[in-house]
């Protein structure tokens, strides 16, 4: 391991940086992107590949091992296998990821794999074609289910596949998801629906906890609890217990905040900054590149910001204020 440079007062390493590469999407999904009259952002207000190159070497430097791409969609910003190439060959890099909605991905799959990409993250709520329009305003089910399978021709692991669960939508799938794992091998990550939502609908009464989510498995599957890979990892992990491939994950920041163990640091598509999803500031690293800061300082930037770091989410303070971005914009 690199030297660990960047620690917060709350004595957590970051190790993961994560990189929104454009703020636009081609799906819409309700809780993420409004329907109408989307503002996106202009292309100079976007890091351009350069600069997020030079946060991201300085970055792991620093001790950065993860970089993570997202979004909005990362496939939709041009030429992404350029950008992979380059954040692949940088030394210290022990994990490159991407997560993406998998549309287009499955004529895509193989590219990123030759471009240094070392897995796959896809969005997916609903195995139900109708459920998923509803969801995500598009007709992509088909398009999800083809970049699966691409995904695994292509030599990727199983890919890891976020369903954020949503009561009344689609709580009521949860088993079938653990079905779809055995079938296709994926590694299910049921994640707690956040008030990170556009519309600021959130409320507790669509929260499905962990627990919940575990005991609708348990009605269909006997799972047995296997460890994580690492004290950061936010999912608490289950395999099957008759061996069938396949694993379930339960993500769980509301009912079970895991923010003291966060190694995570957040870079926007345009150029911020930040320390927690639920941040309320924001901290421009675009400027100070633009204005011509050398490295050095860029590097003190980035200590600095990190000892910004908050304590953990509030969402389940009385005073919690939800943040006015959604993951689109923010990268999840
Ligand atoms: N709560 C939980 N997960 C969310 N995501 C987007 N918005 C929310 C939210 N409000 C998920 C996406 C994607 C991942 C990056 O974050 O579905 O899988
Ligand atoms: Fe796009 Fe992902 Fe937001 Fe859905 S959740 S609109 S796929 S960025």
């Amino acid at each position: 391991m690199s030297e660990a440079l960047l620690k917060d007062k709350f004595s957590r390493t970051i190790r993961d940086l994560r990189i929104s590469v454009t703020d636009r999407c081609n799906f819409r999904c309700f809780y993420c992107i409004p329907d109408e009259d989307i503002v996106w952002k202009r292309k100079q207000e976007l890091l351009t590949y350069e600069e997020i190159i030079l946060v991201a070497k300085i970055g792991v430097g620093l001790g950065i091992e993860k970089l993570r791409l997202t979004g909005g969609e990362p496939l939709v910003r041009r030429d992404i296998e350029y950008l992979i190439e380059r954040l692949a060959r940088i030394p210290g890099v022990r994990d490159l990821a991407l997560t993406t909605n998998a549309f287009g991905l499955k004529e895509r799959a193989a590219g990123l794999r030759e471009a240094g990409l070392n897995r796959i993250t896809i969005s997916c709520d609903s195995l139900n074609a109708e459920t998923f329009k509803t969801i995500t305003r598009r007709d992509g089910l088909g398009e999800v289910l083809d970049g699966i399978e691409a995904v695994v021709n292509a030599g990727f692991e199983p890919p890891k596949v976020n369903c954020v669960v949503i009561r009344g939508l689609n709580d009521h799938e949860i088993a079938d998801f653990a079905d779809f794992a055995q079938k296709t091998g994926v590694r299910m990550r049921f994640i707690e629906y956040m008030p990170l939502d556009n519309g600021h609908q959130w409320d507790r009464s669509l929260l499905v906890g962990g627990r919940e989510i575990l005991s609708k498995i348990s009605e269909r599957h006997s799972i047995t609890p296997i460890n994580r890979d690492s004290p950061s990892e936010t999912a608490l992990r289950y395999v099957f217990s008759n061996g069938a491939a396949g694993e379930i994950g339960i993500i769980a920041p509301v009912t079970m905040p895991f923010c003291g163990a966060c190694s995570r640091l957040r870079l926007t598509a345009d150029g911020n900054l930040r320390t927690c999803l639920f941040s309320m500031v924001d901290h421009n690293i675009k400027d100070r590149i633009r204005r011509g800061d050398d490295e050095a300082a860029i590097r003190e930037f980035l200590i600095d910001t990190v000892l910004k770091k908050e304590e953990g989410h509030r969402i389940n303070e009385a005073d919690f204020i939800q943040p006015a971005r959604t993951m689109s914009f923010i990268g999840g």
